[in-house]
């Protein structure tokens, strides 16, 4: 992770507080150091023991009681931390802020703090629409207070609408963002992700195992790093952030096509899709019918894309990726020379947690001048690995 960084939570009482023990959890795991505030009343909704025990670290509640030292708390917790999360927070404690009241340690603290604040916000809909809030809330946001918004869904007062807290993985990837370094500002990068289809006929395709997952942790960092991201990816039951744009494709053709809209003007390339390398020479229009003899499908190559792009790279920078089963390094020096790109990441999707479909990859990546052996990561930290080369 980015080093040691000091978070402190404040804990106000809304119904999504156990949600918050989750995002504890999760900063506990990443390795942030955690410091919590918690309003008395959500300390009737949970106990500040479990917090304690999930934060692994302190938890404040009272602003009369320091713990029979000298230091003044409010001020002291204040000075410690490199961030401060509000979550849930509550239409009342948002009220209190945005008026400078400071009735108990978790606003008392906010007043004498001085860095950057997330606000998860979370509540019924109607406190959420009404009027008081939404100006308190633009008060904090003109004060610099960055809002997490809620989603909307179902909540606990048994209505549908906006007012649910961000989910917690969505609160730690917006943390993580604000410690990552910003060294991608000013590039473009396009990312292809997932597989490509090629029709057989209108019910039947071919295309291959890809989910997706490396080619969105590599558009996902390069967005948290700063760059502009364009991701082109085939289909894909994932996620990404609505700051990346995202272009949908299905076929090679498409694949190429949308690519080469975007890559005038970019400065790096990084082709993690699998895209089919071959499709059926004659597409049926019509479904072809069951039959008691053998049916023969003609394939064809398709254009090898990243060769393509490679060849008209100019002062791009182009990353291709090679999954192979068998002499990994041989052949993808060969696709690094044949291709003109500049370094291929290899992975042999033989090895167990590597490859398709799998949170992990265990990765060479392999350039004209070294090869670099990555043991088995994350993807997000692969992802990370890979961005350092621009
Ligand atoms: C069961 C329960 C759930 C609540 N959920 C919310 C909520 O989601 N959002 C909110 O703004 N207030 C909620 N409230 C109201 C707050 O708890 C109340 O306004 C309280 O005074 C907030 O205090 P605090 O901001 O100091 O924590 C809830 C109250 C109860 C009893």
């Amino acid at each position: 992770m980015m080093g040691k960084k000091r978070i402190l939570i404040c804990v106000t009482a809304g119904i999504a507080i156990y949600k918050v023990v989750d995002v504890v959890s999760r900063l506990v795991k990443k390795g942030y150091e955690l410091e919590i505030i918690m309003t008395e009343a959500a300390t009737k909704l949970i106990s500040p023991l479990v917090f304690e025990t999930m934060g692994n670290c302190l938890v404040h509640t009272d602003m009369f009681h320091n713990g029979h030292h000298y230091e003044v708390e409010h001020i002291e917790i204040a000075k410690r931390a490199d961030l401060c999360l509000i979550a849930p927070a509550t239409a009342n404690t948002i009220a209190k802020l945005a008026n400078g009241v400071a009735d108990n340690l978790l606003t008392s603290t906010l007043l004498a703090y001085t860095k950057d604040t997330f606000v998860a916000i979370a509540m019924n809909t109607n406190m959420l629409n009404n009027i008081a809030t939404v100006n308190n809330v633009n008060i904090l946001k003109k004060r610099g207070f960055k809002f997490i918004n809620s989603n909307v869904g179902y909540l606990a007062c048994n209505t549908y609408g906006d007012g649910r807290l961000a989910e917690p993985i969505e609160i730690v990837e917006e943390i993580d963002r604000y410690f990552i370094k910003k060294d991608l500002i000013g590039k473009k990068v396009i990312v292809t992700a997932g597989p490509t289809i090629e029709r057989i006929d209108p019910v039947r395709y071919i295309t291959n195992d890809s989910s997706g997952k490396m080619g969105y942790a590599i558009a996902e960092s390069a967005y948290n790093r700063g760059a502009e991201v364009v991701l082109v990816s085939g289909p894909s039951k994932l996620n990404i952030s609505e700051g990346i744009k995202k272009i949908d494709i299905t076929t090679n053709n498409e694949l190429k096509k949308s690519i080469e809209n975007e890559f005038n003007n970019a400065d790096v390339l990084i082709m993690a899709a699998a895209p089919c390398d071959f499709r059926v020479k004659e597409q049926s229009k019509e479904k072809i019918k069951r039959k008691e003899e053998n049916l023969l499908l003609e394939l064809i190559p398709n254009e090898d894309i990243l060769s393509y792009f490679g060849k008209i790279k100019g002062k791009r920078l182009v990353i291709g990726f090679a999954a192979e089963s068998n002499n990994l390094i041989e052949n993808s020096k060969r696709k690094l020379e044949n291709k003109n790109v500049d370094y291929i990441i290899a992975n042999n999707i033989t090895e167990k947690d590597a490859g398709f479909n799998v949170d992990t990859n265990k990765v060479k990546i392999i350039s004209k001048d070294e090869i670099i052996d990555l043991p088995l990561m994350l993807k997000s930290e692969v992802a990370n690995k890979i961005l350092d080369l621009i």
